[in-house]
């Protein structure tokens, strides 16, 4: 069982959760996932780390509440336990020293870049970050990630803050005024790692993002984060999750995210009519 030590409502539907698990703490890299389990009828979902301390033994992790799982977790208080987490997954990222790293976020993907973008800074790379959000009320830990970088831009789709535009839009305009790129990586929603890949295309800049394919073992044994990269079939939860964006089969990825639609809609109307009074606390701080 592993205790959940503090937990946060960053911005509407974005929830953050500090875990004791203090074996994984010890072991984890950026690039790297988990796999919960709320509780013993709960399903297994991967979640990245969005940061982690090894003297405190915890790790850290932003999530969107999506369906039944995410409310679930959502539902937990301080002091509560996770019945289980797996980890560290997947591969690390390569920390090598590229140059000029541009590392673009959104959404609960900000998270996972935090810890990506120090290591890739210690490693004396020079980091441009670009968070993106919807509107202002969604932006979270921009502090956090001003940290540990060289240059931060916040772009907002509905212009309420920083510049109106997404990060694919920021990325084409820098790389189109010639600043010197040597490695992008990009970490939100699918469409969002598409759009910057497909961005950075036209200027051969390597852009590595970090897929969310559906994933039940995490281990390699079910198939069913199969993506294909480059035209050849890969798992997600061994080969990766972190791929070349160029080189990703983009519809196939979006079109398996979809397969279950149905019985997800319907497995969370049903834990919510017999949970709505969690759902009525999980948005308050
Ligand atoms: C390597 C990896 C890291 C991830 N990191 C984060 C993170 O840091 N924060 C975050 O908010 N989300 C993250 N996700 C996505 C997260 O796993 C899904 O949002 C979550 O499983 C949804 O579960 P649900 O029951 O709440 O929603 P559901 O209603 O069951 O599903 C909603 C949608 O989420 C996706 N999904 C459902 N089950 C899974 C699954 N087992 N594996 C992957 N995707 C699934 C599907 O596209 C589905 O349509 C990550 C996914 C992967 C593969
Ligand atoms: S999650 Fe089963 S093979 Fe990747």
């Amino acid at each position: 069982m592993y205790k959940i030590v503090q937990r946060e409502v960053l911005v509407p539907n974005i929830v953050h959760v500090k875990i004791e698990a203090p074996e994984i703490a010890r072991k984890v890299k950026p690039g790297h996932f988990v796999i919960l389990r709320v509780d013993e009828t709960g399903e297994r979902f991967p979640m990245s780390l969005a940061d982690w301390d090894e003297n405190e033994g915890t790790i850290d992790i932003a999530f969107y509440i999506l369906g039944k799982s995410t409310r679930k977790l959502a539902s937990l208080r301080e002091g509560d336990y996770i019945m289980n987490v797996v980890g560290p997954l997947g591969k690390a990222t390569e920390i090598e020293l590229y140059g000029n790293v541009l590392c673009a976020c959104g959404c609960f993907g900000c998270g996972p870049t935090i810890p990506l973008a120090r290591a890739l800074r210690e490693k004396g790379n020079r980091i441009i970050s670009i968070m993106e959000a919807r509107s202002r009320a969604f932006l979270f830990w921009q502090e956090k990630l001003e940290d540990v970088s060289d240059e931060l831009h916040i772009t907002i789709g509905d212009g309420s803050y920083g510049r109106k535009q997404w990060t694919n839009d920021f990325i084409g305009e820098y790389l189109k005024g010639g600043n010197k790129v040597d490695r992008i990586f990009a970490h939100g929603c699918p469409f969002m790692m598409m759009e910057c890949s497909e961005a950075s295309k036209p200027f051969g800049v390597k852009t590595m993002v970090s897929l969310t394919s559906i994933m039940v073992d995490g281990t390699g044994m079910c198939g069913c984060c199969r993506v294909s990269v480059g035209g050849e079939t890969r798992f997600s939860c061994v080969d990766g999750p972190e791929f070349d964006g160029h080189e990703i089969d983009w519809e196939l990825l979006i079109n398996r995210q979809r397969t279950y639609l149905d019985e997800e809609m319907r497995s969370s109307d049903l834990w919510e009519r017999e949970n709505w009074h969690k759902m009525v606390e999980y948005s308050r701080a």
